[in-house]
């Protein structure tokens, strides 16, 4: 029976258990080059007992990036401070991830300790771009519908972002495909009311993410995995749905995409949804069973038991922790602990009289 602290491999990678760093933005980037804090912080998850850190959302276009303070890759500058958190990260025994995204309709926002206001272009904010001339909620801008060329600028970010990506020793890569960006935007028929062959029809909506994902496996290599994070649903009438999200997922793996990453929501301000422990479990497990596709589950899993639990019992392949590991680098190492799980011990040997 397969466990918290069972490896497994996807590809040539390994990861030494299941517990992966879900991405988080920092937005702590000026120009969208990591720092010093992004070496650290994702250090010490590494370091931490983490099998798979995955780099915060990185946008793939300047306009692309939530705020201005968000993580980029789209110029070749934007490499080397990235290789460096990627080598940090392998030496300590983690796969080293990056989630690579485009804001879309959410895009030129503040920092959210800062109120996450719009910002104008006045003050370092930039016209936005999306699936349609809809706004993501009263106050916001309307993004541009994209056009062809628009579509295919798009693209080519996507391909030049994954090159670096590849370039800076990243391993594992994932595209971000949820809470309201870009992509997401153009699979929920809420935000897509495009009549081209990009609205429409499931089969219209899906389309970009389907193109970026198989130029995604075109471009990265054959022995390394590629993630897609989905909102399994848009938690709203006439809104994407499970059943939808299963069908894309067998979409998905039929384009060489190796786990999905189930997440929800994002789309709208207000989702019909009271989150709590496990709540989007049921869409790693559904997804899983149903698209015979390996699932990460993410989303208020804070305990040992109850994370070693969705692994044994078959719900998904990974646990993707945010909140709980930004409260405590360390939880991997206590669980392995508190599990009194057999097999190596994550923690580093400058720790162990600690242990
Ligand atoms: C500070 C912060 C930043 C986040 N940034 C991202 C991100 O860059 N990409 C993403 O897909 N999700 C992002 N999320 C969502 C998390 O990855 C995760 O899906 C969510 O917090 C639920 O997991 P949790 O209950 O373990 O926190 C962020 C969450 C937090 C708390």
């Amino acid at each position: 029976m397969p466990h918290l602290f069972e490896p497994i491999a996807f590809r040539g990678v390994s990861l030494r258990n299941r517990i992966g760093v879900s991405p988080m933005c920092q937005y702590s980037c000026e120009n969208g080059l990591a720092t010093d804090w992004h070496l650290v912080h994702l250090g010490s998850r590494a370091v931490g007992g983490a099998a798979l850190v995955i780099v915060e959302a990185t946008a793939v276009e300047a306009i692309g990036r939530i705020s201005p303070h968000d993580m980029g890759i789209w110029t070749d500058a934007h490499t080397e401070p990235l290789a460096r958190v990627a080598r940090f990260v392998k030496a300590h025994g983690a796969v080293p991830g990056i989630q690579l995204a485009h804001a879309g309709r959410k895009a030129s926002r503040g920092r959210p300790w800062e109120g996450g206001h719009h910002v104008p272009n006045e003050t370092g904010g930039w016209p936005i771009a999306g699936a349609s001339a809809i706004p993501f909620d009263e106050g916001w801008r309307t993004p541009e519908p994209l056009d062809d060329h628009g579509l295919a600028r798009i693209r080519e970010a996507f391909v030049a972002a994954i090159r670096r990506a590849r370039d800076a020793g990243f391993e594992w890569l994932e595209i971000h495909a949820a809470h309201g960006y870009l992509l997401h935007s153009f699979y929920s028929p809420l935000s897509n009311h495009r009549s081209d062959q990009y609205g429409g029809s499931f089969e219209n909506r899906t389309r970009l993410l389907l193109e970026v994902a198989k130029l995604a496996r075109s471009e990265w290599p054959d022995d390394k995995p590629i993630s897609v994070r989905i909102s399994s649903t848009d938690w709203e009438p006439g809104g994407w749905t499970l059943d939808d999200s299963v069908a894309l997922a067998g979409l998905l793996k039929a384009s060489g995409i190796d786990l999905i990453d189930c997440s929800s929501a994002g789309n709208t301000p207000k989702p019909n949804v009271v989150p709590g422990a496990s709540y989007q479990v049921p869409f790693a497990e559904a997804i899983r069973n149903r698209a015979d596709i390996p699932t990460a589950a993410v989303g208020m899993i804070t305990e040992a038991m109850q994370a070693d639990d969705i692994i044994r019992n078959g719900r998904a392949d990974l646990v993707l922790l945010a909140r709980e590991l930004l409260r405590d680098p360390y939880w991997p190492l206590r669980a392995f602990k508190t599990l009194h799980a057999k097999g190596d011990s994550p923690v580093p040997p400058q720790y162990l009289r600690a242990w």
